[in-house]
């Protein structure tokens, strides 16, 4: 006799999202992201990691994990939109869903984000929509504020002002150096990039 045609079972396997990784500097929220891929705590992949900087320690950190670095430098580049067009050329190579700024200090062109709409996240180390732009924690630690923190949000055209996706509170406590605020808001970046990486990626069903 013929053994049943069973129904296929449900998949408890969840798909791996494909991320490109933008750095300039010093790859710390890049590592919080491999950390947590490593500890299953995000579904996903780094398929590369594009940097522009040639010292930026982003590339030992990639090398360290076994992530393809490539060097995309800007000066080595006619226009903004010329080297975004590089970038997408790779990010697209590597079948990335999702591209992660971690640190890309680059004014990015409508190039960039119409390769990839809505599929770009961006890290600030401010309670966005305060504080835009370069030497965010200075300018907040400058202006006095009790409380300041970091934010996960999408990319757009305009700097820093992207919809919201997460953030995290970080105070400022009254004997606070700026070197300390900096490392208490470097932990927060590192829990919440993560974290929000997995949560918008499940929203998009990716
Ligand atoms: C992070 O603090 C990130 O918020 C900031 O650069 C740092 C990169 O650190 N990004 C911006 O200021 C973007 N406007 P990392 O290289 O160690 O991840």
């Amino acid at each position: 006799m013929s053994s049943p045609v069973l129904p296929e079972a449900p998949s408890l396997h969840q798909s791996i999202i494909v991320l490109g990784v933008l750095a300039s500097g010093s790859g710390s929220n890049l590592e919080a992201i491999t950390k947590a891929i490593a500890n299953g705590q995000l579904q996903a992949k780094i398929a590369v990691v594009i940097y522009n900087e040639p010292d930026a320690f982003a590339k030992q950190r990639a090398q360290k994990f076994g992530i393809p670095a490539i060097l995309i430098n800007h000066r080595d580049y006619k226009s903004r939109k010329a080297l975004d067009l590089a970038i997408i050329n790779i990010l697209k190579q590597y079948n990335a869903d999702l591209v992660i700024m971690a640190g890309w200090m680059r004014i990015v062109t409508q190039v960039l984000i119409d390769a990839f709409p809505e599929r770009i996240l961006n890290i600030h180390p401010s309670l966005l929509p305060s504080f835009k732009g370069i030497h965010a924690i200075e300018q907040a630690f400058d202006y006095g504020v009790k409380i300041s923190g970091c934010t996960v949000h999408l990319l757009s055209l305009e700097v820093d002002s992207g919809k919201i996706l997460k953030q995290s509170a970080v105070p400022i406590l009254d004997n606070d150096k700026l070197e300390d605020l900096q490392k208490r808001i470097q932990v927060q970046e590192h829990i919440i990039y993560p974290e929000a990486i997995a949560e918008y990626a499940l929203k998009l069903s990716l």
